[in-house]
């Protein structure tokens, strides 16, 4: 089994090309059915238990590093889950193209779930939630669907809140900081971290729908 790069540059020249990606249409039996976009999802564990604990959705992942994606469908294929599809592609090239292909309340769940931090301030712009991200995010996502992040570098946490305050289509759900993750199944990343007993930041965000545009302050 080859090494697999631990991460790769998203603004380098490759990976700025916009691939000729599949219509979703082609790559579910059921492509009505609702869906969970997760955006990085690495080796797609988190996705898979995901897609047997919920048959009537349709969960798709997105991954730049292309050997942990073609693992991932192989493992799928051998499950024989036709619910959950996986996909090379640079997420902050593609998403659009991607997302527009969907019905209006399609798009139920998006998780990002401890992104890339790029420590260093000339590396945050390789970091995947920017505010282009955020407005496509928003366009996609149906009124009331649910945005869950988490990591474990708080600064970063309290940048990507912030992003989605600022775009305005988001409602921060209470508590700000959930103790506990809202979805019964962990991520590699998140169960790595928790052995070690270090904190993880969590936040879930609704998109808004039209009767909570009048409730827009303060949220
Ligand atoms: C730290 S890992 C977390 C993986 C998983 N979500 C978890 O919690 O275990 C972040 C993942 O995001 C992927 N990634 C980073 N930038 C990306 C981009 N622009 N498009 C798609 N995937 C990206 C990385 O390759 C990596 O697999």
């Amino acid at each position: 089994m080859g090494s697999i790069r631990q991460h790769v540059n998203p603004l380098g020249r490759f990976f700025q090309r916009p691939l000729a990606l599949p219509s979703l249409a082609n790559v579910f039996p059921e492509p009505q059915q609702p869906l969970h976009l997760d955006i990085g999802c690495a080796r797609g564990h988190f996705l898979m238990e995901m897609a047997t604990l919920y048959p009537q959705r349709n969960h798709l992942g997105l991954e730049i590093r292309r050997p942990l994606v073609e693992r991932a469908e192989a493992q799928r294929q051998q499950h024989q889950l036709d619910n959950l599809h996986y996909l090379f592609c640079n997420v902050t090239v593609s998403l659009a193209s991607l997302t527009c292909q969907l019905a209006p309340a399609q798009l139920q769940l998006v998780t990002i779930q401890f992104p890339d931090p790029w420590f260093k301030r000339k590396h945050h712009k390789r970091r995947l939630l920017q505010p282009p991200m955020a407005n496509t995010l928003a366009t996609a996502m149906a009124p009331g669907a649910l945005l869950f992040l988490q990591s474990d570098v708080r600064l970063l946490m309290e940048e990507m809140t912030a992003l989605l305050h600022a775009q305005g289509s988001f409602i921060r759900q209470k508590p700000d900081w959930w103790p506990e993750n809202p979805l019964p199944v962990a991520t590699e990343r998140e169960r790595h971290v928790l052995t070690r007993g270090l904190p993880v930041w969590r936040a879930c965000f609704h998109r808004r729908s039209p009767i909570d545009q009048g409730a827009t302050m303060g949220t």
